[in-house]
């Protein structure tokens, strides 16, 4: 058997480009053998998955090309993959030569054929993956990520996903199930879903038609023999129906962890920003989660400094942060986007105001958080296991998303076990098996 090539992987942004790292890697090894590596200077294949959702890691990939160019083997091919290569295409090569071939967040499955091919560039945001069956290759074997579908068709007015992604097509219920069945197979018990807003499913799919929308591939997929918990990320506050509250509060396999993204507070912005939902809207939405599943994490995502941002409209972000307690908070500072309808307005917001908001909201949210974590002591979760840590410690998730450690080996790997909690901190709790 001949060595298998070396390949080194950079994986920027979002779930869904860490799973398409893996179909990549998987993809890859249906035609050749290849090993990871973590060793630029080692490797054959030097593949970057880009995020353009902000600027920084864009103004950042070409000085990394720079760097890896310079530790490199003379031989060693580098590819740049994701949403930049979609937005940026040829450009890259033109600007950086050493690249040997771009490839789109569209355009995964034709890794192979791009591989060999010096100066190829495949950027097609109208191509259609949403059927192909890509080869098996998953990092953690205890819980697997799922595509559920490609692209978004909201048009938020910020956001270049919609430009890097294209349309949004469902992936065919069945080949979901098939999906989620191997994993399954292979020691999985728990699913990620994964789409840029995986409520919106069901909507549109490619050649195939279908009668379904989230809360039936829900239902569906808690029929899975063997899967005891579903995640899914992420969802949009305008198709939270009752109906998808009721199965998420509702269907057992299904985790107590909502990721209601609210961007702001304000609905003159929200409306600026085409989320489709008011501040009241939104607030009613988490107040039926909190009735139906008290026990349930809401995590968020918030922008400051959109365009027009005023001290008043912060203030109510602030003010649905207050009301609603987020127990994750993923903030931004607004970042202008080519191909974007925001960055065309007048009235950008200074960027030390927003720096200075978005110190406020985090130096909040950090106190809410606190109390959220120091209530958790004596408490007990249920852990799924699926990691091992130094100093024999082993590492899971509660129900509800947080990070658990509790002394063991791997004989606790894939296993869900109760735990009392006997220490708290920001990022993770302790705790002893019952
Ligand atoms: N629907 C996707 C959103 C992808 S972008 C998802 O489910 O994850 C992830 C987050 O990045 C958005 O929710 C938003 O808060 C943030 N974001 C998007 N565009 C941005 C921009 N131009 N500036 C700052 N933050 C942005
Ligand atoms: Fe972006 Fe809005 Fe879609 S944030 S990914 S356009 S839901």
């Amino acid at each position: 058997m001949p060595e298998p090539k070396k390949l080194f992987i950079e994986t920027l942004g979002c779930a869904m480009n860490v799973r398409d790292s893996e179909h990549m890697i998987a993809e890859l090894n249906r035609k050749d053998s290849y090993a990871l590596t973590e060793d630029v200077s080692q490797a054959d294949l030097i593949l970057i998955n880009t995020c353009s959702v902000r600027e920084k890691p864009v103004a950042k990939l070409f000085s990394e090309i720079g760097v890896f160019n310079k530790k490199k083997k003379p031989t060693a091919k580098i590819g740049v993959c994701g949403c930049t290569a979609s937005h940026l295409g040829e450009e890259i090569i033109r600007r950086a030569p050493s690249v040997d071939f771009v490839l789109g967040a569209r355009n995964v499955s034709k890794i192979t054929e791009v591989v060999d091919t010096r100066h190829a560039v495949e950027i097609d945001t109208d191509y259609d993956e949403s059927s192909y069956a890509f080869g098996e290759y998953r990092s953690n074997p205890f819980k697997a990520m799922v595509n559920i579908s490609i692209g978004c068709d909201k048009g938020c007015t910020f956001c270049i996903v919609p430009a890097t992604r294209g349309e949004e097509i469902s992936i065919p219920s069945e080949l979901i199930v098939q999906e989620i069945g191997k994993a399954v197979a292979t020691g999985a018990k728990e699913v990620m879903l994964l789409g840029q807003n995986v409520n919106n499913y069901g909507r549109r799919f490619g050649t195939h038609e279908e009668e379904i929308d989230f809360t039936g591939l829900l239902q569906k997929v808690s029929r899975i023999e063997g899967l005891e918990r579903i995640r899914f990320t992420s969802p949009h506050p305008l198709h939270m129906d009752d109906a998808f509250l009721e199965e998420f509060a509702s269907n057992p396999k299904i985790c107590k962890q909502i990721h209601v993204p609210l961007q702001s507070g304000s609905t003159r912005l929200l409306k600026a920003m085409k989320r489709g939902y008011t501040k009241e809207n939104f607030l009613s939405r988490c107040a039926k989660i909190r009735a139906l599943c008290p026990e349930a994490a809401i995590s968020t995502d918030i922008i400051v400094g959109f365009p027009g941002e005023s001290e008043a409209d912060f203030e109510d972000t602030m003010a649905v942060l207050e009301e609603v307690r987020f127990e994750q908070l993923f903030s931004f500072k607004y970042s202008p986007r080519p191909m974007t309808e925001a960055a065309l307005y007048e009235a950008q917001v200074d960027p030390l105001a927003a720096s200075e908001r978005l110190s406020r909201l985090q130096a909040r949210h950090t106190e809410i958080l606190d109390e959220i974590m120091d209530a958790q002591l004596s408490k007990t979760h249920a852990v799924y296991f699926d990691e091992l840590k130094p100093q024999g410690k082993v590492a899971g998730r509660s129900d509800d998303g947080k990070l658990v450690f509790v002394e063991g080996s791997e004989e606790l790997l894939g296993k869900i076990a109760s735990v009392r909690i006997t220490k708290t901190s920001r990022g993770a709790l302790d705790g002893a098996l019952l």
